[in-house]
């Protein structure tokens, strides 16, 4: 019979620098349902990516001097290698640079126009000229532009926008009469509380004021904008809307799209209507999960608070990292990270409870029976409590875990556990080592470990790839895969061999410390003392002239990367300055700011234009900040 199939996917993920590990947190509890799904027996499906057009990687591939194709590229190889180092078994990964997916979203766009679901009309919004963005108006900070601060002028943009309000009853239908469809629930009244009852307007989706996007190409002066290029991802890395289609057909519709709650409207609402739209069929479940946070806040790379999971994987090791993260919070809820709860978890739940089992069995079996252990059948009372649970528990695991309550599965896995250590107690070994007579009893109970360990350590594979593996090795088992998590007595015997510590206990205190001092280290970074320069007199400093002048008018010099035309005042002239700096200022975040210049410089050309005079700054490789007196600093002052 043919493998049911199940197709899951992330979010595709913004290029960014460094992801956090709340990016991770998504990705690898999608990894762990892809996993469990595949031990099932399920022919699975799982596809992550990226998302890569618009207007904020454009801008920052041109302060960076490449093209945007070229940042992304770059970007994106990164985060294939932090995938990898986290275990992460995606079959496919898209990026929407993609051929295949540029062509499919072209498709798309085409059909939807031709059907009269996509219209041209235009956007009417709040447009702030120096950083060449629309807001409307709920966007708009105290009436300014919520980047930059300044006015704002109220503008029109050609724009063709996506007829969503014509699908607001076939959603709110699909919400309330699919319980199944948005998950978890309190997610489904969020929806139809504050977006679907109180009306969908129709969504703009394309733009003209920038071009890092996939081109409309009956009217290529326009490019599709961010959530139908997207959303549509998924099922363009299918090959639909291409020649090649077989993996549409075999895997859509997907079985979960598992997002972050703050995009769940977009998965919910628009997503569903462009396939409705489409005439395609609907995902089975969207699941919102929550979110990560770090000291109160969301861990965000703008705010600064990014914990690297490079680092994590690093410092304790991938397992225990995807164990924390599917252990410590209810997958739809927000939860904390600290250093300390990771830290706790490793030496309770990994070092004592399953690490110790593990090698404190081996040792017993290597030390009394040489290294190999028999079901004697020598059985106890005191044996039942133990093999029943170990024989209850994979129904319980699968239960909460085709819930996706991967924290309460783990849960159920190490009561098991415990109980395995509670028997090592109440069985007490080390006596019955000491009777001869009881030499069968020992190594049915030796037999009894090893199982019930085999058992568990099964039940963990899905979250912790390489210990499943690790133990079985240790107690030698001798086959291995999720249904022989379910068999009580599976094998006769075990040849044990001692293996490495599998999670060595860490000391809390020395290593918060370290934690503390590494993160005051990065903030201050040890320099070497520079190179001194001759010595000179303080009449050789007052040749200098130095003066308060204000930005008064401020554009980059096309062709010169790195370069800045400023006009200048200095309240008894005014005057035109080139500075390279353009890498780390915008033009419009200097107009107004009071700076310092060398008044006296001789003026010289730089790329074609005149400059009279040099802005003071403080630099080194990698930061550069301009020296600014204070705002009420008159103008034309002399500094020394
Ligand atoms: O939203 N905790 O991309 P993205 C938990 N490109 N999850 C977090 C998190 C945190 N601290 N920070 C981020 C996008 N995430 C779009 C998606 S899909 C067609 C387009 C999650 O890189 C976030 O919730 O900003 C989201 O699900 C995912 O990371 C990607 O976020
Ligand atoms: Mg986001």
């Amino acid at each position: 019979m043919a493998k049911e199939k199940f197709y899951i996917t992330t979010p595709i993920y913004y290029p960014s620098d460094k992801l956090h590990i709340g990016h991770s947190y998504c990705t690898v509890a999608a990894d762990t349902i892809a996993r469990y799904k595949r031990a099932q027996g399920y022919d699975v499906m799982f596809l992550t990516g990226t998302d890569e057009h618009g207007q904020k990687i454009q801008r920052i591939a041109e302060e960076r001097g490449v093209s945007p194709q070229e940042y992304v590229d770059n970007i994106v190889s990164g985060i294939k290698d932090l995938w990898k180092l986290m275990d992460i078994s995606n079959d496919k990964f898209i990026r929407t640079t993609d051929e295949m997916h540029v062509k499919a979203v072209q498709k798309i766009f085409n059909t939807l126009y031709e059907k009269g679901d996509i219209y041209k009309s235009e956007y009417e919004g709040w447009y702030c000229t120096p950083c060449e963005s629309f807001w409307t108006e709920h966007q708009l900070v105290d009436g300014k532009c919520p980047d930059c601060g300044r006015s704002v002028e109220k503008t029109k943009e050609e724009s063709y926008f996506f007829r969503l309000s014509k699908y607001q009853d076939r959603l709110i239908d699909l919400i309330k009469n699919n319980p199944d469809f948005l998950q978890p629930a309190i997610r489904q009244n969020e929806m139809l509380n504050n977006f679907l009852i109180p009306g969908l307007e129709d969504l703009c989706v394309s733009r003209t004021s920038f071009d890092w996007g996939i081109p409309v190409e009956f009217d290529p002066k326009h490019v599709v904008y961010v959530w139908l290029d997207a959303l549509t991802n998924y099922i363009n890395a299918l090959g639909a809307f291409s020649d090649d289609d077989a993996d549409f057909k075999k895997y859509w519709p997907a079985d979960v799209h598992l997002v972050g709650k703050e995009i769940v409207r977009f998965h919910s609402i628009i997503w569903p209507a462009m396939l409705m739209a489409l005439d395609l069929p609907l995902p089975k479940q969207v699941y919102g999960h929550g979110w990560l946070l770090l000291d109160g806040g969301k861990m965000s790379k703008s705010k600064g608070n990014v914990v690297d999971p490079v680092k994590l994987v690093e410092k304790y090791g991938v397992d225990a990292i995807r164990y924390f993260l599917m252990r410590e919070m209810p997958f739809g809820a927000d939860g904390v990270f600290n250093n300390e709860a990771l830290i706790n978890r490793i030496n309770s739940d990994l070092a004592n409870d399953l690490g110790n089992l593990v090698s404190r069995t081996v040792s017993m079996v290597e030390k009394y029976f040489g290294g190999t252990c028999r079901n004697m059948n020598v059985a106890d009372t005191m044996d039942g409590e133990l093999i029943t649970l170990a024989k209850e528990t994979p129904a319980k695991v699968e239960a909460l875990m085709d819930s996706y309550q991967f924290s309460s599965a783990l849960a159920e896995i190490w009561k098991l556990i415990s109980r395995t250590n509670k028997y090592i107690d109440e069985t007490t070994p080390w006596t019955l080592a000491k009777d001869e007579s009881k030499k069968d009893r020992l190594e049915t109970v030796m037999y009894n470990l090893c199982e019930a360990i085999r058992i568990a350590s099964e039940l963990i594979s899905p979250v912790m790839t390489r210990t499943t593996p690790a133990i079985l090795a240790q107690i030698g088992a001798k086959e291995s895969g999720w249904n022989c998590a379910k068999v009580w007595g599976l094998q006769d015997s075990f040849t044990v061999t001692k293996g490495s510590v599998l999670f060595p206990r860490i000391d809390v205190e020395a290593e918060l410390k370290a934690i503390e001092e590494e993160a005051a280290n990065a903030q201050a970074p040890q320099i070497e003392k520079p190179e001194a320069k001759e010595e000179i007199t303080i009449d050789d400093f007052i040749k200098t002239e130095l003066r308060v002048a204000k930005v008064i008018e401020c554009e980059r010099i096309k062709k010169a990367k790195k370069l800045l035309k400023l006009q200048l005042d200095l309240g008894y002239e005014k005057r035109q300055v080139v500075s390279g700096i353009a890498q780390f200022y915008e033009p419009e975040e200097l107009i107004g700011k009071k700076v310092v210049i060398v008044a006296n410089l001789k003026p010289v050309k730089l790329c074609g234009e005149d400059s009279y005079g040099m802005i003071l700054c403080a630099s080194n490789d990698n930061q550069l900040s301009i020296i600014s007196p204070s705002d009420d600093m008159e103008l034309g002052s002399e500094v020394c």
